[in-house]
C-alpha cells in the first residue's frame, strides 16, 4: 500500500456525476527520452498537449491502469495494492514494446499523485480513482512497424462515489467472438476495449444487456470490464488465468481472502453449460469483479437468446459479505498481507 503523509480529516462529499468524469487539477508526470526516465513532477492537467502525429494516437502504443486510493480512519489516503497494479502496468508496457516503467517508478508516481490530490478524496464508500497512463510519443506517422522510443507517463486522479449498479445486471453470453485478440487479452490497452464495443453495443440494443460475458468456444473468459466468478457457500470457481483475459487485482485479492478463510477455490475452465448448471443451486451467485465495483452479482444471464434468472438471495448475500470484507481491508478497518502475482 502507498501512503500519503498529509492526513486530512475533512473529507469532501463524493461527486454525483458519472464515475470517472471529475478530475483533480494536478497529475504526476514523467517522460522517457534518450533511453532514460526523467524526474517525475506534478503539473496541472490543463497543461497537457500532444502533437497530432504522436505514435500512440495512430498506432495504439498506449496502456493504462486503474486502481483506487481510500481514505483511512485516521484521515490519510492510501492506494490499495499499488504494487500489484505497478507490476501489471510494467507487463502491459512490455507487451506493447513501450518503455516499461519499473514498479518503483509507478509507486513514486502514484504517491505523488495521491499526495497532491488527497484533499479531494471522499470518505468511504467514495475513493480516489487513479489512472496511470503510458503513451508512445514519437512524432512520426510513418512509424507503423516501429516501436515508440519516447513516452509520456502520467497518473490522473478522479474522486468517485461508490460504484454500484442500480439493479442486478443483465449479461449476454457471447459464445463465439472473443473480447479481443487472445494474445493481448491480459494487456490493459485501450484497443482491447474498442474491439469489444461492437459486441457490447449489439447486446445492449438486442437484449437490453448491461454487459457481455465473452466465452469464445463456450468457455468463460471475462466481461468487457470485469472478471467473473461463481460462488456457492464457501466455494469459488473462476476461470484459470491465461493471456486471453485481464488478470484482475480484485479477482486476486478476493481469492487470497477466500483461501485465508479456508474456502475452496477452483481456478479452471468453466463452460457456459457448466456455469448454468452451477447456478441452479439456490445458494449460488455469478459475480463480476473489478476495481470500480469490487464485486457485484449478476441478475440475468442471456444465453442463446434465452434469459436465465440467476439471482438467488443467499448467493447475493454471500457476495455482499465478501465485498464488505475487502472494503474493510481497503479502508484499513482490517488488515491483510496480500502477495503480488
Ligand atoms: C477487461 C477487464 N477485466 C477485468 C478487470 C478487473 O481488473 P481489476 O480487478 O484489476 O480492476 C477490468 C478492470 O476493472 C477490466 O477492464
Amino acid at each position: 500500500m502507498t501512503a500519503t503523509d498529509t492526513p486530512i480529516t475533512d473529507a469532501p462529499p463524493a461527486p454525483t456525476g458519472p464515475f470517472g468524469s471529475v478530475f483533480g487539477e494536478v497529475m504526476s508526470v514523467v517522460r522517457f527520452a534518450d533511453d532514460a526516465w526523467g524526474e517525475p513532477t506534478v503539473v496541472s492537467i490543463n497543461d497537457f498537449a500532444l502533437h497530432p502525429g504522436t505514435h500512440a494516437l495512430h498506432y495504439g502504443s498506449a496502456c493504462f491502469e486503474g486502481l483506487k486510493a481510500h481514505r483511512q480512519a485516521d484521515g490519510s489516503v492510501r492506494a490499495f495494492r499499488a504494487s500489484a497494479h505497478a507490476r501489471r502496468f510494467e507487463r502491459s508496457a512490455k507487451r506493447l514494446v513501450l518503455p516499461a516503467p519499473p514498479p518503483q517508478l509507478t509507486l513514486q508516481m502514484i504517491d505523488m499523485c495521491v499526495e497532491a490530490n488527497a484533499h479531494l478524496c471522499p470518505a468511504a464508500p467514495g475513493s480516489l480513482y487513479l489512472r496511470p497512463t503510458l503513451l508512445g510519443t514519437d512524432i512520426n506517422i510513418g512509424s507503423a512497424a516501429h516501436a515508440s522510443h519516447s513516452a509520456i507517463y502520467f497518473v490522473l486522479a478522479s474522486p468517485v462515489g461508490e460504484y454500484l449498479p442500480p439493479r442486478p445486471l443483465t449479461i449476454l453470453v457471447e459464445r463465439v467472438t472473443p473480447r479481443t485478440t487472445p494474445q493481448f487479452g491480459s494487456v490493459k490497452a485501450g484497443a482491447n476495449y474498442a474491439m469489444a464495443l461492437p459486441v457490447i453495443e449489439q447486446a445492449r440494443h438486442d437484449h437490453e444487456a448491461d454487459q457481455v460475458l465473452f466465452a469464445p468456444g463456450g468457455v468463460l473468459e471475462e466481461t468487457g470490464a470485469a472478471n467473473v466468478m461463481l460462488i456457492d457457500g464457501n466455494r469459488i470457481v473462476t476461470p484459470v488465468l491465461s493471456d486471453a483475459f485481464l488478470h484482475g487485482v480484485t479477482r486476486d485479492s478476493l481469492l487470497q481472502v477466500a483461501r485465508s478463510l479456508g474456502w475452496t477455490v477452483e481456478e479452471r475452465d468453466i463452460t457456459v453449460d457448466g456455469a448454468l448448471e452451477f447456478l441452479k443451486s439456490p445458494t449460488s451467485a455469478l459475480a463480476l469483479t473489478g476495481t470500480a465495483a469490487i464485486i457485484g452479482p449478476v441478475g440475468t444471464l442471456v444465453v442463446d437468446g434465452v434469459r436465465h434468472d440467476v439471482a438467488h438471495a443467499d448467493g447475493i448475500a454471500a457476495v455482499k459479505a465478501i465485498r464488505a470484507r475487502l472494503v474493510d481491508m481497503q479502508t484499513g478497518a482490517s488488515s491483510f498481507d496480500f502477495v503480488d502475482e
